[in-house]
């Protein structure tokens, strides 16, 4: 047991993917892993656990922005000695180079977020990837991706979804940056704080320069896309 999970010892597995949205993290167990057990509900954020090829993985969702994310990756670490997550959630794109349904593997993040600003005492911290996630990752995305691309870049990790000062955003984009998400800076910052690996694979949801959006059914699709992804990279890399 910890704060936010309810699990007892051992009911954690060491590989762990994280959506954002408790309920895909149900439609992520049910879909993929076999005999799936739920060992969480607090606050209506599912957990479960299974196997993948007879190895045990966890799902376990993270809800939105850093804070939320911050409180479940913590406790993932903390109380149940996880050694990999890979997040696989949504993200706006803000380069020209990404369309509808690409993927984004985040090498490392921005942020406008204070957790790091708070912790780090001004000086800029710069949360990264497991570089063997992430190569593992690259290697997995061809045999999932069905016709869409996957870049490999930085991510915007921002507190805001709907921002006052988009214009920051846009620097960013001038500066190489993808796309926008909420969450991969918090977990890359715990990842290295606690010494375990991250990862984020995010499919585009919305595209910010064009103002295009997926459809309900190309979210399902490209989220199960996303998904082969990261079960690939955590058990390349245990
Ligand atoms: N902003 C922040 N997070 C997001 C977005 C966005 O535009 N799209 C999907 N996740």
């Amino acid at each position: 047991m910890s704060t936010h999970i309810a699990a007892g010892p051992g009911a954690v597995a060491p590989l762990v993917l994280m959506p954002g949205d408790p309920l895909r993290a149900r439609w992520i167990a049910e879909t993929f892993l076999d005999d799936a057990v739920c060992y969480s509900e607090v606050r209506g954020m599912l957990g479960y656990t299974g196997t993948v090829d007879g190895r045990p993985v966890s799902v376990q969702g993270s809800g939105m922005g850093a804070p939320s994310m911050s409180i479940y990756v913590h406790e993932l670490f903390t109380s149940y000695d996880v050694r990999a997550i890979v997040r696989v959630g949504s993200c706006g794109a803000i380069s020209d180079r990404l369309g509808l349904r690409d993927v984004v593997l985040a090498s490392a993040t921005h942020t406008d977020s204070a957790l790091n600003r708070l912790t780090f005492e001004g000086l800029d911290f710069a949360p990264a990837a497991d570089f063997d996630l992430l190569r593992a990752a690259v290697d997995a995305a061809p045999s999932h991706l069905a016709g869409a691309t996957a870049l490999v870049g930085t991510v915007f990790s921002s507190d805001s979804f709907y921002p006052t000062r988009p214009e920051l955003g846009t620097r960013l984009a001038e500066h190489g940056a993808l796309a926008v998400e909420m969450e991969t800076s918090a977990l890359y910052t715990l990842a290295a704080r606690f010494g375990r690996r991250a990862l984020a694979v995010c499919t585009v949801s919305d595209h910010l320069l064009t103002g295009a959006e997926t459809t309900a059914l190309e979210r399902q699709e490209s989220f199960a896309a996303m998904v082969g992804i990261g079960l690939d990279a955590l058990l390349a890399v245990d």
